[in-house]
């Protein structure tokens, strides 16, 4: 590693660093294509970024990584490379599953499983159970995850729980948050390869998140680009709407 990538990981260890951090990782495509690649070999080389990133939060002390890896959107997707990406958490996880637990970190999905074929949900299910008493960084893989979906979701069960009486009609922010896949409020989102929209993805848990996106394309986003986002994020000065 150059030494200035090296001054730059040692220099995050004094910063703020944010507890919850969410990715949408964009970009696989057009990084494949620029190298005349398929695009499966985009999508190939991002997962083994999600190792990198998630070695890294860790080793930062992030509590939580959401990362979007497919989204309700992406069914619209030509067929050949929606199985490909149900592929890959096979892929990954017997790649990296003795890291993960070697490092201590617990795997997590948001998101409704259901739809993907049955194989692809016993690797990802046996990943969560493998890691789940694991007690370092959390790595929560948002997949055939929507925002909207997931707010309804979260708004049906409660309205079944008031119906069935186990509850009150009342609810706050904070209630309102356990009834979603994911209940954090995120600090830091960070979308890669160009894109400045959020694609349906946390968009109740973003209300107060620092927004970061770069040019660098997702199978490009290396330790050092991560570190550079948490600079940045140590740089901006939170409010929350009121005064310093
Ligand atoms: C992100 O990369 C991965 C998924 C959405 C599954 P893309 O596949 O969207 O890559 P681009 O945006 O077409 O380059
Ligand atoms: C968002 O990327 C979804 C994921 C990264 C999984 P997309 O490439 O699907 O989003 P759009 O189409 O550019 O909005
Ligand atoms: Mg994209």
């Amino acid at each position: 590693m150059e030494r200035k990538s090296i001054l730059l990981r040692i220099s995050t260890i004094a910063m703020n660093v944010p507890e919850t951090v969410a990715i949408i990782m964009d970009g696989n495509g057009r990084w494949a294509k620029a190298k005349g690649l398929p695009r499966t070999a985009g999508h190939k080389k991002g997962a083994d970024q999600i190792r990198t990133i998630a070695l890294e939060a860790n080793r930062l002390h992030v509590k939580k990584l959401i990362l979007y890896a497919f989204s309700t959107e992406n069914w619209k997707r030509p067929e050949d490379e929606i199985s490909y990406l149900c592929k890959l958490p096979g892929i990954f996880f017997s790649k990296f599953i003795n890291e993960l637990m070697e490092k201590n970190i617990r795997v997590t999905f948001a998101g409704e499983l259901e739809r993907f074929p049955k194989e692809t949900q016993k690797v990802i299910r046996k990943a969560v159970d493998q890691t789940k008493k694991n007690t370092g960084l959390e790595l929560c893989i948002a997949i055939n995850y929507g925002a909207r979906r997931e707010i309804v979701l979260g708004i049906k069960k409660y309205a079944c729980e008031v119906l069935n009486k186990e509850r009150e009609n009342d609810l706050s922010e904070e209630e309102f948050s356990s009834y979603l896949f994911i209940p954090e409020n995120v600090d830091l989102l960070i979308r890669t390869s160009g894109e400045e929209r959020i694609s349906n993805f946390l968009l109740w848990q973003i209300a107060y998140a620092e927004l970061i996106f770069t040019s660098v394309a997702w199978p490009d986003f290396d330790e050092e680009q991560f570190a550079l986002c948490i600079k940045e994020y140590d740089q901006r000065d939170r409010r929350f709407g009121g005064l310093k």
